[in-house]
């Protein structure tokens, strides 16, 4: 019997049921910005495979190079498990997690998870035919849909990993009530594994996200082609260009489109339209640079308290592995 391939949660993806209103609010904002989440259409997830490959992008091949070495004491600790992956992607730094599962006993289960269909159709079918002694299983949902399920199916043996910095994406607020939603959906003795970028001069971390060969640029642009043909927009990406920065003060990246001309836009299916001056900005995320011990504190706060963390010679990355202990 071939495995099933694919769970769609809610059967409509959250997108299209919000019907764009985290759109809307971010758009008539004084201060522009959307949801990073508008990113990841098929050609925004193609593009972002694309930018791991990228010699100035460190963070995929520190992160890899770290799970290289470490990923047999990793899954020593964890045990055969359910792991479940937010936000997977190709999953191709998981594989080095599940070339080691497949050296340990017991029945592993992979559940990655991903809000892009097309990505992950394509890495699921992929995984099944190398692993075939795994269960596989990927579910289409945002996070939020992904942990709501997950806390109505606990398990004794979850593992949920959350690599490549992307809880660096959540702001503040945000981020504490994601790892409110990560709690609930564990039971105690479940781990957590996060993978998180750390501090490091401007220098490297600008030119990470403002690469030479525009991959970024196209990446960032490519949430207006996204936000068109969803909503019916008309935003002209010519007239808008990409900048990333370092803020100092709050330790983030922040990723802007500037717009070159006074426009309007409309983007029909939302019944919107937006007026932008020439200079006006919108900003389409953030990426946070993390110190270690203060997000050790703050999982602790969430009773996920720190097994063992990882880091690479240069101290650039982090791996966090985590144990629900509440
Ligand atoms: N998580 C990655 C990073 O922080 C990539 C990413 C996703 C990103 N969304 C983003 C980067 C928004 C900047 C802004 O690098």
């Amino acid at each position: 019997m071939p495995q099933q391939l694919l769970t769609i949660l809610n059967n409509s993806d959250q997108v299209v049921k919000n019907h764009g209103q985290d759109v809307v609010r971010g758009l008539t904002n004084t201060l522009k910005s959307l949801p990073p989440k508008y990113f990841y259409d098929d050609r925004g997830s193609e593009l972002f495979e694309q930018i791991c490959e990228l010699p100035e992008y460190y963070l995929t091949r520190t992160e890899t190079s770290i799970l290289k070495q470490y990923a047999d004491e990793i899954t020593q600790i964890t045990g055969s498990c359910e792991l479940v992956e937010l936000g997977s992607g190709s999953s191709s730094k998981t594989q080095l997690l599940l070339d080691a599962y497949q050296k340990i006993d017991g029945s592993f289960k992979y559940l990655p998870t991903d809000v892009s269909g097309g990505i992950l159709e394509t890495s699921v079918l992929q995984l099944q035919e190398k692993y075939p002694g795994f269960s596989i299983e990927g579910i289409i949902g945002t996070y939020e849909e992904t942990l709501v399920q997950l806390e109505s199916t606990p398990a004794p043996s979850r593992t949920i990993c959350f690599l490549g910095s992307s809880a660096g994406n959540f702001t503040p607020s945000e981020f504490d009530c994601f790892l409110n939603q990560v709690a609930k959906a564990l039971v105690p003795r479940n781990y957590f594994l996060l993978g998180i970028d750390l501090q490091k001069p401007k220098e490297i971390l600008e030119p990470a996200y403002n690469d030479s060969k525009g991959v970024t640029a196209a990446f960032n642009l490519n949430i207006l082609s996204h936000l068109n043909w969803r909503f019916k927009g008309n935003f002209d990406l010519n007239l808008f260009t990409h900048q990333a920065i370092y803020n100092q003060a709050r330790t983030q990246i922040e990723m802007y489109l500037y717009c070159q001309g006074n426009v309007t836009v409309s983007l029909d299916t939302l019944d919107l339209k937006v007026s932008f001056d020439a200079g006006e900005s919108i900003q389409t995320g953030i990426s946070r640079k993390f110190d270690l011990a203060v997000i050790q504190t703050k999982l602790e706060e969430k009773g996920l308290r720190t097994k063992k963390i990882w880091t690479d010679s240069q101290q650039w990355f982090g791996l966090i592995l985590c144990q629900a202990d509440f």
